[in-house]
């Protein structure tokens, strides 16, 4: 034997230690370590199930759970001393509750395996995320809602192609943002509903002999009832991969906004002024204001998708039940949680600190001949004109217009006629932009008051 001597915990048909590279490899403490206060909570609800089953001694279980108190407290004042040679956090807590309380530290992990305890640590501590998700969420929420209302029948340029299209209310914009973010609190939601069942109690894979209670266990974690099968709920990270999904649609959202706000910023734009609280200025051009809290938001979300496709690939070709590739769910879905939380309190604080320019979204949402189509439906509501017929009409006005270098309401009369002899003089009617949104007044339309519905309709929702 070496002075590397055999693990504790699981040496008993071992000669010899690991090697360094084997215990390198293996260890997982330097990440799962964050499992802590779940792993203690389950260990707490495990242990008081076998004593109210009798499996152990009520004052087994007393020492037990004043012993998980004592490294609770150790861990959170920093004064715990991790072990690599211990592997992972559940046998870390396991040896050091061993070192405090002796004999009935052994008893713990009667009818429980790692594989029941490291899935539901993890699960526990994924349900927190999606918690923190969804307050996170609902709080960007909120600040864009302020926003919208704000500014709710400020016109702007609606866009496609990044190209001038019709013009839109800023409040309108900007509540398409809260709808997008609203449908990724739903998939959170979802995501939590299913997650929320308990692997403890399905032991290595099979199940146990002894008559332990999972009813008891689950409801004690917060659970809403224990998982059906013993192999499915050691071996599937799907809650892991659901909540990674529904990061990913969100970080997927987050960074289009993200990209919206830079252009914004830019000088050839200018709609919106980032406050100097999350701009930065450049070391070497003194005129610099960057908005690269955005430009960070957009470039991290690389890491969502990342450990997204990591860990689908970890699972794809996994046999059932456990298998130690699963270790490497966590890392990634820490990672993953990680920038997802920092990227939505980064967006709040940049959207709530944002001052949007009316004069300048105004001013750009009368350029560009934003207002064609209702020329041409007006062309189709007062001159019976086909469609197709109406659109070739504004299309020769648009040209007409550009050869001026004017804009469609600064054309005469006499050279709307020219184009085509039916125009009246209550064309320009249709041609401002303000009339533009105000007509657009159908079921989630952008006038203003629309907007002002949906926003309203939020604001109840959110409370
Ligand atoms: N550290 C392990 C993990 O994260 C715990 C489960 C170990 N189970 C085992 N059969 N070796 O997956």
């Amino acid at each position: 034997m070496t002075d590397r001597t055999q693990n504790a915990m699981w040496g008993g048909r071992f000669a010899a230690g690991p090697d360094a590279i084997m215990e390198a490899i293996n260890a997982s403490i330097g990440f799962d370590r964050r499992l802590y206060a779940q792993d203690i909570a389950g260990s707490h609800a495990h242990a008081a199930m076998l004593a109210a089953t009798g499996i152990i001694s009520d004052s087994d279980a007393a020492a037990i759970r004043e012993g998980l108190l004592t490294v609770l407290s150790e861990i959170e004042a920093g004064k715990f001393e991790f072990s690599t040679a211990l592997e992972d956090i559940h046998m870390n807590v396991e040896a050091r509750l061993k070192e405090i309380i002796g004999e009935p530290a052994g008893r713990l992990h009667t009818a429980r395996s790692r594989n029941d305890q490291v899935a539901t640590d993890f699960r526990l501590w994924v349900r927190d995320q999606v918690d923190a998700a969804i307050i996170g969420l609902t709080a960007l929420q909120r600040a864009l809602i302020a926003q919208a209302e704000a500014g709710a029948d400020w016109v702007m340029p609606g866009f496609t192609h990044l190209q001038t299209a019709q013009p839109v209310t800023w409040g309108h914009h900007v509540m398409a943002y809260v709808e997008m973010f609203g449908r990724d609190i739903g998939r959170f939601a979802d995501a939590r509903a299913r997650m929320n069942e308990c692997p403890l109690g399905a032991a290595a894979l099979a199940g146990t002999s002894f008559p332990i209670d999972r009813q008891m266990t689950a409801e004690a974690l917060g659970f809403d009832r224990p998982m059906a099968n013993s192999l499915d709920a050691v071996s599937d990270r799907d809650f892991a991969l659901e909540f990674l999904s529904a990061s990913a649609i969100c970080a997927v959202h987050l960074s289009r906004f993200a990209e919206e706000l830079v252009i914004w910023s830019s000088a050839q734009f200018r709609f919106v002024t980032l406050s100097d609280r999350f701009s930065t200025g450049s070391s070497i051009m003194p005129q610099k204001k960057n908005p690269d809290a955005a430009e960070l938001i957009r470039a991290k979300i690389g890491r969502i998708l990342g450990a997204t496709v990591a860990l689908f690939t970890v699972m794809k070709g996994l046999p059932l039940a456990y298998s130690k590739d699963m270790q490497e769910d966590k890392e990634q879905v820490f990672d993953a949680a990680d920038t997802l939380m920092l990227a939505l309190a980064a967006m709040e604080g940049m959207v709530r600190d944002m001052t949007a320019n009316r004069t300048n979204l105004e001013r750009a949402a009368a350029s560009g001949f934003s207002t064609a189509t209702d020329l041409a439906d007006w062309l189709v509501r007062a001159l019976g004109l086909p469609f197709r017929e109406a659109h070739h009409v504004t299309g020769s006005l648009v040209a007409l217009a550009e050869k001026k270098g004017c804009d469609l309401p600064d054309l005469s009369l006499p050279e709307m006629t020219s184009v085509h002899a039916g125009i009246t003089q209550e064309v320009y009617s249709v041609l401002g932009v303000r009339n533009s949104v105000g007509s657009r007044q159908s079921y989630g339309g952008t006038a203003p008051e629309q907007v002002r519905a949906q926003i309203a309709r939020w604001r109840e929702r959110l409370g």
